[in-house]
């Protein structure tokens, strides 16, 4: 038996999502497909903004769009008055698309190419600099109306080494004496309007890293307003904002976390005389990973003198993370929730990899070829990050709301392999 939150239902032993029956859904658009549950990422929207409006009045959230791009996530978030936070040329004409005015997107690209810049200059889309050079480069372009940093607030955190973003080992942000010079320089090229930024790192599910790093960002926002004149109109705290992926983990606690966190922002706000920015955040994860799963079909059913390998459709090339940073998916068989788990094995995917295991040494019931799987917690980073390594297409996507559903992306299919590809001249 498992436990199963919104939008995720046991009935009668089958797995409904938002009132779907997985089954129907993999039935109808075949697997490996990612499902999304718009009514959970509103209430995900919800429930964070009403936590963090309970404290301050001027609070704003940043989708980061590199979690989840589908047009239709996109679309649900900005209707849920969402600004997002896009970290490519990519990212920020999706968000267009979508339907974000060019005021609402922030962009916090690193080792950023000039003609992107000019990209994003063209769009008067703000642009969040991590080093010096792009905002030489940028001012040469045109002097933005709105500069941000984001700034290296020498505390990092994350659920893997991979992501943490922040800290004396990573690429990101700017030192304290580049931002003070940063922002020097974009006030004497006549920029009016500035923020700051961090972003510590990802899936963080204690409030002690995010208070430690935020103390410091608002130390060297005060350095800089002392030293450049600098009034910031907004302090974002960057995303990172952990969900619980294994059973048993605990969620975070927003009512304490939001309340902790503003207590320190307004003290250090009005001892440090920044006045009342904007607070900003820019979650990903914890907007759209638990509204997704991935459901994929058994293949194969393997059992070699040392295990019991359980063969899927999906693999690293679906969901990388995994492979990736040995995350815990946790994976249900959706025909047999009223059944125990009996059995101990790797769920394994498709791809020519040792690498590509889904899950290890998990404890599920006995499953048959031809049983669905549902992978949890693939709303974020899951078709994101996904490929076409070993020239599989890349998965479809449905979206499901309160019993209805529709296919907001196409399977790829083999024609989708040779897109874009030339044979040489010579080899004709
Ligand atoms: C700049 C920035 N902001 C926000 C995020 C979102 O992180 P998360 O999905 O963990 O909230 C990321 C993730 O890499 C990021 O790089």
């Amino acid at each position: 038996m498992h436990m199963l939150k919104e939008p995720f239902e046991n009935r009668s032993g089958k797995l409904f999502i938002d009132g779907v029956p997985a089954e129907k859904l993999a039935e109808e658009f075949g697997t490996p497909l990612y499902v999304m549950s718009e009514e959970r990422i509103r209430a995900n929207y919800r429930r964070l903004r009403k936590a963090f409006s309970a404290h301050y009045g001027k609070i704003r959230i940043y989708y980061a769009a590199k979690t989840n791009t589908n047009i239709s996530v996109l679309k649900i978030l900005a209707g849920e008055g969402a600004h997002v936070d896009a970290v490519s040329p990519g990212e920020v004409s999706l968000a267009l698309k979508a339907g974000f005015a060019a005021d609402k997107i922030l962009f916090t690209g690193t080792s950023v190419r000039t003609d992107e810049l000019e990209f994003l200059a063209a769009r008067a889309i703000a642009v969040n600099a991590d080093s010096l050079s792009p905002l030489e480069r940028l001012l040469g372009i045109k002097t933005p109306e709105l500069f941000s940093a984001r700034v290296n607030p020498e505390v990092g955190a994350g659920h893997h080494s991979h992501v943490v973003t922040a800290g004396k080992e990573t690429k990101f942000g700017l030192w304290q004496d580049d931002a003070v010079k940063a922002y020097g320089l974009a006030k004497k090229a006549g920029v009016r309007r500035f923020g700051i930024h961090m972003h510590i790192g990802a899936g963080v599910l204690d409030t002690e890293p995010f208070l430690l790093a935020l103390d410091r960002l608002l130390g060297i926002a005060k350095k800089i307003r002392v030293e450049t004149g600098v009034e910031f109109e907004f302090v974002d705290m960057g995303g990172g904002l952990g969900v619980p992926y294994k059973p048993g983990e605990k969620e975070l606690d927003l009512a304490v976390f939001s309340e902790n966190i503003l207590s320190l922002f307004k003290k250090r706000a009005a001892e440090y005389g920044l006045g009342e920015p904007v607070f900003c955040l820019e979650p990903g994860r914890y907007l759209v990973c638990d509204a997704g799963a991935l459901l994929a079909a058994v293949n194969t059913v393997k059992t070699t003198p040392f295990k019991k390998f359980i063969g899927v459709d999906a693999g690293l090339n679906t969901l990388l993370r995994p492979a990736l940073y040995g995350s815990y998916h946790h994976i249900l068989s959706a025909g047999k929730l009223d059944l125990p788990d009996t059995q101990t094995c790797d769920v394994v995917g498709q791809i020519c990899e040792s690498g590509d295991v889904l899950a290890r040494d998990r404890r599920l019931p006995e499953i048959a070829e031809g049983d669905l799987l549902a992978v949890l917690n693939a709303g974020a980073y899951g078709f994101s990050m996904s490929s076409q390594y070993n020239s599989r297409p890349r998965a479809a996507e449905a979206l499901v709301k309160n019993g209805d559903y529709e296919l907001i992306r196409e399977r790829e299919t083999l024609e989708d392999l040779l897109a874009r590809q030339r044979i040489a001249r010579w080899l004709k």
